[in-house]
């Protein structure tokens, strides 16, 4: 099997915070660098979407052009990703030529079809300013909960999918008149109704091992019908819509961004030998897993594997872990309320392993999470710095002081004959399956529990008092430790890069196939690298730095402070 791993593209309009990178980014990562070290083929695709009104609207109030605003938070986005050591094989945008090349074939196979459809719509126009008001160009009174800053898209505060022409009130985001007109326009819809037999039969074949917040939810929306939608819009921003009678008009943003996987992937692999449809898309050895969190499910459940379908364009999705919201201190990050921290600092401040870890533990695999400036103190200095930096750290440094020449093989053989070996095997083979499953947070409990078993080994066998009266006991079980710190260090590759890196480090020249050898649990050619013995090449330092218990009052208090 072959692996496409898709993250949600996120749109160029606006800082990413921690909910997007443990919600989406993390986990994909951690996937993707999972499958790779597995030795699987696999490819990691996203790039910046940068369509729609909200970045219209913030471009015009930035005073920017739409392509030079996109441009430069695609450019923040890809460095903030970087310094968390997320990777990608290829981080595009939506705004490219190449993209909408894409898009425009597959609107002509769905065209061509039948599923795309001219019908006059209802919709909002200023008679104040001329403008029409799609999505969030217009705000009013919510009318199923009545919140009075409902969007024409939708209502922050219900979550209902808005009908502009119902909300109560209505204002024009443009001009803020509230003389506003019901105009009869012509659209052009996705027929999803058209479709809905054959979508439910693709989805109740293919999402039987998806999480069940996923499938109770698309089980609401289409157990009974599919509603149509509008894809175009009056705007003059986005993919131009290829059809002479809808001049002036354009493709609606959640139109064109799931595309964005597949044009991505087109553009990645433009030069190799490789073809983005016969090898990737349309390919039956492919499994698809789209990262995304809960907001996005309607479109990457629903929509795309509709438009995928019925085009005949793409496969669909194989699997669809979304994620739940990843709140601060228990409330919604809010950079407008001063609810907020900057991911960027964050990272120069404490580094990319210890944000790795953290936001790990915080991934809303089922229901939402809280980073917490305590919880964040507590989960590095008592379980990383505690557990596995204590440990890792004791072994190689008595290592280092005591056998500077090196422990011969014959110390390490007999770690193959234990119990403890087979019961080491037992749970890396465990952890593999774990995230096979994209069950991100739970495999990293494991690889900590494991942690614990090598730390237990170490103190119970308490090499400091062994040496003092029998030398090969004692190195006897810092040979067996550091197979423990070793293979703590090729589970980890995937979380923690700069942990696992210096770990490594210090047994001088690890090739890639004993990483792979021992990450997968098959230790073949561990057992010949250790039999014949090893030499640390490398002076153990502090591996995992401790959190000052000051500074993070200090940060709990500016946080309270700004907001
Ligand atoms: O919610 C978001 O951030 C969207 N930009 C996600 C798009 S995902 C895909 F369809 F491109
Ligand atoms: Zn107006």
């Amino acid at each position: 099997m072959k692996h496409l791993v898709t993250s949600a593209l996120p749109y160029a309009n606006g800082p990413i915070h921690f909910g997007h990178i443990a919600g989406v980014y993390l986990p994909a990562d951690i996937y993707t660098k999972h499958l790779k070290l597995k030795g699987e083929k696999c490819i990691h695709i996203s790039g910046s979407d940068e369509h729609g009104v909200a970045i219209m609207q913030n471009a015009q109030k930035a005073k920017k052009t739409y392509q030079k605003y996109v441009d430069k938070w695609h450019e923040s986005h890809s460095k903030l990703f970087d310094s968390y050591g997320i990777k990608f094989d290829f981080f595009g945008q939506t705004s490219s030529e190449y993209h909408a090349e894409e898009v425009l074939i597959w609107f002509d196979e769905l065209y061509k079809k039948g599923f795309i459809e001219k019908r006059a719509e209802e919709q909002l126009q200023c008679q104040s300013c001329s403008n029409y008001l799609p999505d969030r160009y217009v705000e009013g009174e919510c009318y199923v909960c009545h919140y009075p800053e409902a969007r024409g898209d939708e209502c922050p505060d219900c979550g209902t999918w808005i009908d502009a022409v119902k909300l109560i009130n209505p204002v024009c985001k443009f001009c803020g008149s509230k003389e506003i007109e019901v105009k009869s326009v012509d659209q052009w819809y996705l027929a999803l109704s058209k479709f809905h037999k054959e979508y439910r039969e693709w989805f109740e074949g293919q999402s039987k091992e998806w999480r069940k917040t996923v499938t109770s939810f698309v089980d609401s929306l289409t157990k009974k019908e599919m509603v149509d939608r509008a894809i175009t819009r009056d705007l003059d921003w986005g993919i131009d819509v290829p059809l002479d009678e809808a001049k002036g008009k354009k493709l609606y943003v959640w139109f064109d961004a799931p595309i964005g996987y597949v044009s991505n992937t087109k553009e990645f692999l433009k030069d190799s030998n490789e073809d983005y449809m016969k090898d990737w898309w349309q390919a039956d050895d492919v499994a698809i897993t789209n990262f995304i969190g809960k907001d996005n499910i309607i479109f990457h459940a629903i929509i795309f594997p509709m438009m995928s379908l019925a085009s005949g364009r793409a496969h669909a999705v194989t699997n669809l872990p979304a994620n739940q919201y990843v709140n601060l201190e228990g409330k919604q990050f809010s950079k407008s309320k001063g609810w907020y921290i900057e991911a960027d600092k964050a990272v120069n401040e404490f580094g990319v392993d210890a944000l790795r870890y953290y936001l790990t533990t915080l991934i809303p695999e089922t229901n939402d999470s809280s980073f917490t400036w305590e919880g964040f103190e507590a989960k590095i200095n008592n379980e990383l710095a505690n557990n596995i930096g204590n440990f890792v750290n004791r072994c190689m440094t008595f290592f280092y002081k005591n056998w500077n020449d090196g422990i011969a093989g014959e110390k390490y053989k007999t770690f193959f004959e234990t119990d403890d070996f087979k019961e080491l095997q037992k749970q890396i083979k465990t952890i593999n399956e774990t995230l096979d499953r994209v069950q991100i947070k739970k495999a990293l409990e494991q690889i900590m529990a494991l942690g614990q078993t090598a730390n237990t080994f170490f103190s119970d066998r308490a090499p400091w008092a062994q040496i003092k009266e029998d030398d090969d006991a004692a190195a006897t079980t810092i040979a067996h430790s550091s197979i423990y710190a070793l293979s703590l260090a090729c589970l980890f590759k995937p979380y923690l890069p700069v942990l696992s890196g210096k770990i490594i480090e210090y047994f001088g020249d690890v090739s890639d196939e004993l990483i792979q050898d021992i990450y997968t649990g098959e230790f073949k050619l561990a057992q010949e690298y250790f039999a014949s013995g090893v030499q640390l090449v490398k002076k153990p330092k502090g591996l995992v730095k401790k959190v000052d218990a000051d500074r993070i009052k200090e940060l709990k208090a500016e946080l309270t402070q700004k907001s």
